[in-house]
């Protein structure tokens, strides 16, 4: 198949998109597609293929000037069987991208629209998680308008000295951007100032003193997702921030982290359940908090997880037995699999709608 990865964007992680799509690139290739690199620049401007080729081949950034808008012809124009979007973070996994894709028609690796946004967004993805039964730390949050009317009063009872360590974040965001440890209470206020400055909504969870253990997640949807041995991320500062994520060598990875039995078995299972409950399709990365009793939260999905060489997602996969021209492979095989149902569905509608109009039964 001809492959289209599309890489770069208006992210801050535009750095770390252009390391997964080398990856993906390197994956594809020795399944035996034809890879089609298409970047967009950190304006969100298409280039064509060779730039794009070249923007791999430097490691770095490229600038064009153009608008999204008048570059869009070299992705509409690439005669593609499926594209494998591997932006992370805003306008890549956040189902904007995946909009645009389901309007040019265009199969897809990875989750719908829907499923992104859903999973983007941290106070959105809880409410999804807990409906399902899945465990998420305590939490509250508060809007840009209503903090600028009264301040932290309406999350008093949430924040009582006792709930200390708070964690204060972004509702949609990553790369720790907005992300700070609330030590004692007097600090809240400016942490829900610093958190609103990169959203409207500012999440405040519960600290909890835990390991961060990581799961992969892949299947086409719904019952068939199968989830990775576990990874573990050991933070190298107070907790695992953006210097600790990108500047730093601190941090360990562990991988397979020493999880096993029953523990692992649950992890497993709620790593599934919670891309069933985002409706979620193809890949993700489940995070969870894992306390010393064996109990769990869940922190994040992440449905367009960091594909780089060393990047934990195509790592567990290894680990688990699908190295990363099989991983790549059958994401793309989903991805045509599911363009393939959704057209099917397209067409039942067209076909009751013509029925009825034309006074037929059905
Ligand atoms: N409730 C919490 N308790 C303990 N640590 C947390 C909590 N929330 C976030 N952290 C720390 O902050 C990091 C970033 O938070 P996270 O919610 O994963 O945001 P991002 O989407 O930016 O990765 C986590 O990896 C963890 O180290
Ligand atoms: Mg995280």
């Amino acid at each position: 198949m001809r492959v289209g990865v599309v890489f770069g964007g208006r992210s801050v992680e535009h750095l770390v998109s252009i390391r997964s799509a080398t990856t993906v690139c390197e994956g594809l290739a020795a399944a035996g597609h034809t890879v089609v690199p298409l970047y967009a620049d950190e304006a969100g401007c298409f280039v064509d293929e060779s730039t794009s080729t070249a923007v791999l081949r430097e490691q770095r950034p490229h600038v064009t000037g153009s608008t999204p808008g008048a570059s869009l012809h070299h992705l509409t124009n690439a005669t593609l069987d499926a594209v494998f979007p591997i932006i992370h973070g805003t306008f890549g996994e956040d189902g904007t991208l995946q909009g645009l894709l389901e309007m040019l028609a265009m199969p897809y690796v990875g989750c719908s629209t829907a499923a992104s946004a859903v999973a983007m967004d941290k106070v959105l993805s809880k409410r999804v998680f807990s409906s399902a039964g899945i465990p998420v730390v305590p939490w509250t949050s508060i809007d840009r308008a209503t903090f600028a009317a009264t301040g932290i009063d309406s999350i008093a009872a949430f924040t009582d000295a006792e709930s200390l360590p708070l964690f204060v974040k972004p509702a949609v965001g990553g790369s720790s951007v907005g992300c700070v440890k609330v030590k004692e209470r007097g600090a809240l206020g400016e942490a829900i100032a610093f958190a609103l400055r990169f959203d409207t909504v500012a999440l405040i969870e519960r600290g909890v003193a835990a390991r961060e253990v990581e799961l992969a997640v892949l299947g086409a949807s719904g019952s068939s997702m199968q989830a990775s041995v576990p990874g573990e991320i050991v933070p190298g500062a107070d907790f695992y921030d953006y210097a600790d994520k990108y500047l730093k060598n601190d941090a360990k990875l562990l991988a397979p982290a020493p999880v096993e039995g029953a523990v692992l078995e649950q992890l497993q299972a709620a790593a599934t359940a919670a891309m069933v409950a985002i409706g979620g399709a193809g890949l993700a990365r489940v995070d969870f908090f894992l306390l010393p009793d064996g109990s769990y939260y869940l922190n994040e999905i992440n449905t367009l997880p960091g594909f780089t060489s060393v990047s934990m997602y195509p790592l567990l996969w290894s680990l688990s037995g699908v190295p990363l021209p099989e991983l790549c492979d059958r994401l793309v095989q989903f991805a045509v699999q599911r363009h393939a149902n959704q057209a099917a569905t397209d067409a039942a509608l067209r076909k009751f709608v013509a029925a009825v109009v034309a006074g037929q039964a059905i």
